[in-house]
């Protein structure tokens, strides 16, 4: 009888966290939200002219060359290689790059309509959880067509993480906040790698370019909308469960970002690239390092603000090397610059 009568407690109060109505400043984000979908989105097949001759894909084009931004662009090893293989390197890692990102999406778009099966009639909650939702599954066509334009038969995310990524969506319906988590997780490292691009102002292919600003555009709402959510649920959450938490969101943000931003094994044994260098690039390198800090920077103060920052969670953070300041505002570093979507 007392497991049933807490078991019912429990159900409940997971019902009674979905019931948003009553907050008129979270539901007038929301609302808010979805409007810009309505108002502004892209079609990956409407706004993109994939056939148009300056979209071809052809050899040795040096526009493919990584970024100094990236990581990987960064390091002397990549510079001190030939031009023929630096654009080799460059298109395989950014039609990677491209594929670990519709992977992503491909379990947010799962975890939110595992999500919003259960929100109540009338919340505003499922108008938009289904518009990004609709944003995401573009996104997916537009990245796996920028994929196949490239004609490199790219893996995508690690082995073990596609297998997990069976299980994850299903973390949705009973465990949100932490499935929101790793919703950023995703979300904030590919948007950071994309706005560093194109703020450098580098030439770049022009598929790159389009898909890169479309999808910093409609991103923007998306990392909103996590923020917003993550921010109402977490600071009503026990003081207990907040703790709990705050120990397990740098280990999210580390594991899920480095699934995106290290290629996987393919790629290092592809174009033989020595153990050093795949060792020292992301996590031990100051660059590398600061490129990881940087991407983390609105979580972290989302941490702050929400009472997920303690010394022991502060050391996670640490020991996963992504620590370091928080934002002051929401992408504080990179609000100016970004190219805008013609
Ligand atoms: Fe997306
Ligand atoms: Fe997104």
């Amino acid at each position: 009888m007392a497991v049933k009568t807490a078991r019912t407690r429990v159900i409940r109060r997971w019902r009674k966290n979905m019931d948003v109505v009553d907050d008129t400043e979270y539901v007038n984000k929301l609302e808010t939200l979805s409007a810009g979908s309505v108002r502004r989105n892209f079609n990956p097949y409407g706004d993109i002219d994939w056939d148009s001759p300056e979209f071809a894909v052809t050899p040795n084009d040096e526009r493919w060359i990584l970024p100094s931004t990236d990581p990987f662009g960064m390091h002397p090893w990549y510079q001190a290689q030939s031009r023929e293989r630096q654009i080799e390197i460059g298109m395989w890692r950014q039609a990677n790059v491209a594929k670990v990102g519709l992977h992503f999406e491909s379990i947010l778009i799962r975890g939110l309509m595992n999500y919003a099966f259960w929100v109540p009639n009338g919340s505003p909650e499922y108008r938009y959880c289904l518009h990004e939702s609709v944003e995401e599954c573009n996104h997916t066509l537009m990245f796996q067509e920028m994929v196949n334009r490239i004609g490199i038969d790219v893996p995508g995310m690690p082995r073990m993480l596609k297998w997990l990524s069976q299980l994850i969506p299903l973390a949705a319906g009973p465990l949100p906040i932490v499935f929101f988590f790793g919703v950023l997780a995703g979300e904030e490292p590919i948007d950071h790698i994309q706005k560093n691009v194109l703020r450098e102002g580098k030439a770049l292919h022009p598929i790159m370019e389009r898909v890169m600003a479309i999808h910093v555009a409609e991103e923007a709402r998306h990392i909103s909308f996590a923020h917003e959510y993550l921010h109402k649920r977490v600071t009503s959450t026990g003081r207990f469960k907040r703790f709990v938490l705050s120990l397990h969101v740098p280990i999210i943000m580390r594991v899920l970002c480095q699934a995106i931003v290290v290629p996987p094994k393919a790629f290092w044994e592809e174009f033989d690239i020595p153990k050093s260098v795949k060792k020292e690039i992301f996590f031990d390198r100051p660059q590398g390092r600061q490129f990881l800090r940087d991407t983390f920077g609105d979580v972290r103060m989302l941490c702050h603000e929400t009472g997920l920052m303690n010394p022991l969670a502060k050391l996670i953070w640490r020991i996963c090397k992504i620590d370091g300041q928080a934002s002051r505002y929401r992408s504080e570093p990179q609000r100016q610059h970004v190219v805008a979507v013609a």
